[in-house]
C-alpha cells in the first residue's frame, strides 16, 4: 500500500495549520490573495509552513524552511522552501519566485518560519537578500538555534530598518524541526520509539515470533514515519531474530535514511536482508575493537564506529555507551531517530532517559505471556513508572496508533528565547 508521502512531514494532519497527527499530508494549492483583515499573520504563516512541509526531507540535515512573500494589498507575490543542502534557502526561491512573475517586492512582508541566516555558509546571508529586495517587514516564526545564527539574522534585519515581527506560528514550526532543533540545543537527536503492541502490552511471543502483531494499514503508515527520519536505529536481537530490511518502502523518498545498528560484538550477518537496500549507509556501532569482524562489515558496504564502553552498572560491560551513540550520531546530522528494537534496546534507551517520543502501534488482540514495550527495571512504586503525555490518538485500519512524550521532555526546545 502506498503512503503519499513526498512530504512525510508525518507530523503534519489534514489541514496544514495542524502539526498533530498523520503522516502523508497532502500537497495542496496555496492560495494566492487573502485579504488583509485579523489575523493575517497567522494566516500567511500558515501558507509559509505548508511550504516548509513539502522541503523535507530533501533539505535535509537543514531544517524545512518556508517563506511567502506578500504585498502590502494582500497579494502573494512569491513563495519559496529550503533545496538541497548548498542550494538556495526558502526566502531566496520565494525573491526568485516573484522576480519571475514579474512581481515587485519593494515594501512587501516576507512570511518566514525559521529566523533568516545571517552567516555566509554555503549560500550567501538571507536577511541581506531580503533587506537588499526591498522587503519591509519579516514576520518570522521561530528564532534559528544554530549558534551561528541565533539571533543575529533578527538584529541584522532591524538594524537595517525593517520592521520584525517574532513568534507567529512559533509551535508548529518547531514541531516541523524537531531533530534540528535537539541537535542544535541538546547535541543529540529527537529519539523516538516506535513499536507494535497487542493490547495486553505484548510486543513478541515468549519464542521472539513477533509477526505479525498490527494490520497492513498500521504498518504502511509505520513507513511513513520511518521516512521522516534521518536514521533508524534497531539492535542485534531484532536483526538476527527477525533478519528486517527496516528501510521505506511504499513512500515516495529522495534517500533512504541511515540504518544504525547496536552490535556489541559484531555479529551483524554478512547475509541479512538489510545489505539488499540499495544506496542506503549502513552505520555499526561497537565497543569492540576485533579488526577481522569490523573489516568484513567494512567490505560489506558499512561504516563501523567504535566508541566507549557503557557504564558496567547501566549495561553489561561489553557495550556502547548509548549517549556516546548518539552524540555521535547528531554530530553526523541525524535529528530525527527512528527506534525499531526489541524490549533490551529499548529497555537501555529508555533507562538512560534518551527517549523522547513513544510511537504505538496497538492491535485489539491479546498475547498473555511475552516480551514488554521496554524492560525497565523492577520497580516497586507505580510512581518510579515512566510518565508519558499522549500528544494525539488515531485509528489506523483496525489498530490504535498512539503517540507518547515523556513529561516535561521538551523543555529544552523553548530554550531558544523564541519570543524575544
Ligand atoms: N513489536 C515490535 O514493535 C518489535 C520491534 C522490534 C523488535 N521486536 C521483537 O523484539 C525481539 C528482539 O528484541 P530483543 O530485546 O531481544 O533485542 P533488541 O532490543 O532488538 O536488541 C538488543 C541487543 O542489542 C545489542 N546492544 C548493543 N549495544 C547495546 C546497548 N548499549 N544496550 C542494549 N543493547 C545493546 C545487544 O546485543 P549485543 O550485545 O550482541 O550487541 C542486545 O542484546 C524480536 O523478537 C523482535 O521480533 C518487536
Amino acid at each position: 500500500m502506498a503512503v503519499r508521502a513526498q512530504v512525510p512531514a508525518a507530523a503534519a494532519s489534514q489541514s496544514a495549520c495542524r502539526l498533530s497527527s498523520a503522516p502523508g499530508w497532502k500537497k495542496q494549492d496555496l492560495p494566492t490573495f487573502r485579504s488583509m483583515t485579523s489575523s493575517t499573520d497567522l494566516q500567511f504563516m500558515q501558507d509559509a509552513l505548508a511550504l516548509a512541509r513539502l522541503a523535507a526531507p530533501a533539505c535535509r540535515p537543514n531544517p524545512a524552511v518556508g517563506c511567502v512573500l506578500v504585498g502590502a494589498d494582500g497579494q502573494l507575490l512569491g513563495r519559496g522552501m529550503t533545496q538541497r543542502p548548498g542550494q538556495a534557502h526558502a526566502e531566496v526561491m520565494a525573491l526568485r519566485d516573484a522576480r519571475s512573475r514579474g512581481a515587485s517586492v519593494a515594501g512587501a512582508t516576507a512570511y518566514v518560519t525559521l529566523e533568516p541566516c545571517a552567516h555566509q555558509g554555503r549560500t550567501p546571508p538571507c536577511c541581506d537578500a531580503l533587506t537588499e529586495a526591498g522587503i519591509a517587514r519579516v514576520v518570522v516564526a521561530v528564532r534559528d538555534p544554530n549558534p551561528r545564527v541565533a539571533g543575529q539574522g533578527l538584529a541584522r534585519l532591524r538594524a537595517a530598518g525593517v520592521d520584525v515581527t517574532l513568534g507567529v506560528g512559533a509551535t508548529d514550526s518547531r514541531e516541523l524541526n524537531l531533530g534540528f532543533f535537539s541537535r542544535m540545543l541538546r547535541g543529540l537527536p529527537w529519539l523516538r520509539v516506535k513499536a507494535a503492541a497487542s493490547l495486553d502490552g505484548r510486543t513478541a511471543l515468549p519464542n521472539g515470533v513477533s509477526q505479525w502483531i498490527t494490520s497492513l494499514q498500521a504498518r504502511a503508515d509505520g513507513h511513513a514515519w520511518r521516512a521522516r527520519a534521518d536514521a533508524i536505529l534497531t539492535g542485534m536481537g531484532t536483526i538476527l531474530g527477525d533478519d528486517p530490511r527496516l528501510d521505506v518502502r511504499g513512500v515516495d523518498l529522495p534517500r533512504q535514511p541511515v540504518l544504525v545498528i547496536a552490535d556489541s560484538a559484531l555479529r551483524t550477518p554478512l547475509d541479512a536482508r538489510l545489505w539488499r537496500v540499495r544506496d542506503r549507509q549502513v552505520l555499526i556501532y561497537t565497543a569492540s575493537a576485533s579488526p577481522e569482524p569490523a573489516a568484513a562489515l567494512r567490505a560489506r558496504g558499512a561504516e563501523v564506529v567504535c566508541l566507549p564502553r557503557a557504564d558496567p552498572a547501566q549495561a553489561d560491560g561489553r557495550q556502547v555507551d548509548l549517549r556516546s551513540l548518539l552524540r555521535d550520531l547528531a554530530a553526523r546530522g541525524v535529528g530525527e531517530l527512528h527506534v525499531e528494537a526489541g524490549g533490551i534496546l529499548g529497555g537501555a534507551l529508555w533507562r538512560a532517559g534518551l527517549v523522547d517520543e513513544l510511537l504505538l502501534y496497538q492491535a485489539p488482540l491479546l498475547l498473555g505471556e511475552g516480551a514488554g514495550i521496554a524492560q525497565l527495571a523492577p520497580l516497586t512504586t507505580v510512581a518510579q513508572g515512566v510518565a508519558l503525555d499522549y500528544v494525539d490518538v488515531a485509528r489506523i485500519g483496525p489498530d490504535l496508533r498512539l503517540r507518547a512524550r515523556l513529561r516535561g521532555s521538551s523543555r529544552w526546545l523553548h530554550a531558544d528565547g523564541a519570543a524575544r
